[in-house]
């Protein structure tokens, strides 16, 4: 797919508009649509923003962000949106019968060999795909926050899309500096969620138990295994130490970690006294806004410098 043919992102919130950043700063002519005229205005305001400290920090020109802009038009019209996309991502709230509904009006919009992509993060393609004639070219694609900055995206299969609709969104999602991966089953959690979640839950349970506090949890993961993980995968590091260590591990030590199908009661108790984290200062830690403010800014430090280091941007 060529670099110039145009892309439509649907939802222009948190998700959507580093999505459309992602296609402009590549030469491709985006088109943006959400809601209301506050919320694009937000999103491009967003956009400059994020193009102005990336290039402060090494990432990209100055003289590159305004002609990026120039390539998003902005609109309340799903039709005009969607009429002369070649590629549509959509990254609307992540309700199933918003998505179906949606996903509907595009088959009805779009030229009929456009791929329509959705950035849901549990729903099930094939369910989003299911009131659509064009089930063979809907497919998922996984970003990740910010979607600029993280490079991978999963691509998921749904029971119907076809292998050219895979090939083809992977080829033009490597073509734009991301790293797609390939899932081939369209199951709740896709891959990286699935994974993260395995850990939260074992983290969770730990503090439970009182076998460590939430910040010895964390540090055990920052400072210790986590500083292996840029390099080195769970199953590389499997294949390391070996298979059969690993066989032996596992028989004398799954039966002591959590399995639990259901949410812990110890997170259910902080939600039910309004310990949220950081929306209300206080989670499994408490949050003064001089230190939310820090974490945030240590991770998109942290995140701009890879970004740089690998020369993407
Ligand atoms: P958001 O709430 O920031 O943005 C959603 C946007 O959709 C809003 O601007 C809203 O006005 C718009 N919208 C609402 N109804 C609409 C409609 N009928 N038609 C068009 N636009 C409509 O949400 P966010 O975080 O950007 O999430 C979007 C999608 O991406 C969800 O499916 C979410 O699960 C998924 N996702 C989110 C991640 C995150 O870290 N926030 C990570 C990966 C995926």
């Amino acid at each position: 797919m060529p670099d110039s043919e145009p892309i439509a992102v649907i939802g222009a919130g948190l998700m959507g508009h580093g999505i459309a950043q992602i296609f402009a700063t590549r030469g491709h002519r985006v088109s943006l649509f959400d809601l209301t005229r506050e919320i694009l205005a937000k999103a491009v305001e967003n956009i400059r923003a994020n193009l102005t400290l990336m290039a402060r920090k090494g990432i990209g020109s100055a003289g590159d962000i305004e002609p990026a802009i120039r390539r998003i038009r902005v609109t309340q019209d799903l039709g005009e949106a969607a009429s002369d996309a070649r590629f549509v991502f959509e990254a609307v709230l992540e309700k199933l019968d918003l998505k179906e509904k949606l996903f509907q009006e595009l088959d009805a919009l779009c030229p009929s060999d456009t791929i329509l992509a959705t950035n849901t993060s549990v729903i099930s393609i094939t369910e989003i795909a299911a009131k659509t004639i064009r089930r063979d070219r809907i497919v998922g694609t996984h970003f990740w926050n910010p979607p600029y900055l993280v490079p991978l995206v999963e691509v998921i299969k749904g029971d119907e899309t076809s292998q050219r609709t895979m090939d083809l969104t992977i080829d033009l999602l490597g073509s734009v500096g991301k790293h797609p991966v390939n899932v081939k089953k369209d199951v709740p959690g896709f891959v990286g969620n699935r994974l993260q979640h395995a850990l939260w839950r074992e983290a969770i349970s730990i503090v439970e138990q009182g076998i460590a506090d939430p910040a010895t949890v964390d540090e055990v993961v920052k400072k210790g295994f986590g500083m292996r993980l840029p390099v080195l995968g769970p199953l590389e590091n499997a294949d390391m130490v070996g298979l059969d260590l690993t066989l032996q591990i596992h028989d004398y030590i799954l039966k002591h970690i959590e399995r639990s199908p259901e949410p812990s009661p110890l997170l259910k108790q902080k939600v039910k006294e309004g310990e949220f984290g950081f929306k209300t200062g206080q989670g499994f830690q408490g949050w003064s806004p001089e230190r939310m403010e820090r974490c945030r800014r240590d991770l998109l430090e942290h995140l701009i410098r890879w970004n740089r280091d690998h020369g993407k941007g």
